[in-house]
């Protein structure tokens, strides 16, 4: 493919997925999936993902065929993204041979075998929701994938794990922690540059006169967990790396290299410390490798599976 002219992130995040695939951390699924408990009709497993985005997690879950009897609750500040699960989440069902069907409410049911899963989605920050839900419902998983690294941990990170049940679970993957590479190596200096200010800039993000980002959300997400309470039952790299194999990109993930190339520069644009001719060369640069097949990504992340203590008497029965 030719540099796209236009980006959207609904693409972005479409393409992500099977990023996402490679890169999550196997023995953390596989804990995760260890310790969810049984569910039953009357008593479905509770789960709420906060910055859903277009849904893939969702579809992930029900892929993998790990649930039984569950209700979804995905919220996302996006609207536009919530509303494009919505349109894409009954269509790869039926194809993936559940049956679907909307109630009056706008949830979802997905059906296949012995899974039963209800989804509904809201379009809210994450802060409005947390203040409205506090102490009125709680949750037996939470999920954050990719999210983490866009807010103020250690002020939301407390208020996220009291929407969790006593004994119940949270699961933060794809969390960025502080690694960007391209091969080739180009002018290795201004590279390392690039990256530095590429970090630097995730790190000085202000949102609503909040900070809103930290570019090594990973491994402090370890303190923030203890200092809220929680432990961290596993925890390992979930790196995204992307290069064209004999066949060239997988999927979309062509398009996925060139609007992060495409985000850098735009984020790295004015910026003080770097020469603006050669940042324009760099990114013309890694187009150019990308259309070529020649570039090869690497973001390093974590993923998280916490637990919040059960009371002391209850302990016996649960799977962690
Ligand atoms: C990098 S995307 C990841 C989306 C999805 N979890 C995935 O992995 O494909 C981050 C998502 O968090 C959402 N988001 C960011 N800040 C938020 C906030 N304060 N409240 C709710 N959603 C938020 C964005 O709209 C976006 O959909």
């Amino acid at each position: 493919m030719s540099i796209p002219l236009t980006y959207s992130f609904v693409r972005y995040l479409a393409a992500k997925k099977s990023v996402d695939d490679r890169a999550l951390n196997w023995q953390v699924w596989q804990r995760l999936v260890g310790a969810l408990p049984e569910a039953t009709p009357e008593q479905p497993l509770r789960i709420l993902e906060v910055g859903a985005g277009i849904g893939t997690m969702v579809e992930r879950l029900l892929a993998a065929d790990v649930l039984t009897h569950a209700t979804y609750t995905a919220i996302d500040m996006a609207p536009m993204l919530l509303a494009e699960a919505r349109r894409r989440l009954p269509q790869w069902a039926v194809e993936q041979g559940f049956q679907v069907h909307e109630n009056r409410h706008g949830q979802l049911h997905v059906r296949r075998g012995g899974q039963h899963i209800t989804i509904e989605t809201e379009a809210i920050d994450v802060a409005r929701f947390m203040a409205r839900e506090h102490g009125r419902r709680v949750w037996d998983l939470l999920i954050g994938q990719a999210f983490l690294d866009l807010i103020d941990m250690p002020t939301t990170l407390p208020a996220l794990c009291s929407l969790v049940r006593p004994g119940g679970l949270l699961y933060f993957p794809i969390t960025f922690d502080g690694g960007t590479d391209f091969q080739p190596e180009g002018d290795a200096e201004f590279d390392r540059a690039i990256e530095a200010c590429y970090h630097q800039a995730m790190d000085q993000r202000v949102l609503d006169g909040k900070p809103s980002g930290d570019s090594r959300t990973g491994r402090h997400l370890f303190a923030n967990l203890r200092t809220a309470g929680v432990d961290v039952l596993a925890a390992g790299s979930s790196d995204w790396v992307v290069f064209a194999g004999v066949n060239g990109y997988p999927a979309d993930e062509e398009y996925f290299l060139h609007d992060i190339i495409h985000t850098i520069g735009t984020a790295l644009t004015g910026h003080p410390q770097l020469d603006a001719e050669r940042l324009v060369s760099w990114v013309t640069q890694r187009h150019a490798q990308i259309e070529q097949g020649e570039l090869v990504y690497i973001a390093h992340q974590l993923d998280l599976l916490a637990g919040v203590p059960a009371p002391i008497g209850e302990r016996q029965g649960g799977k962690f």
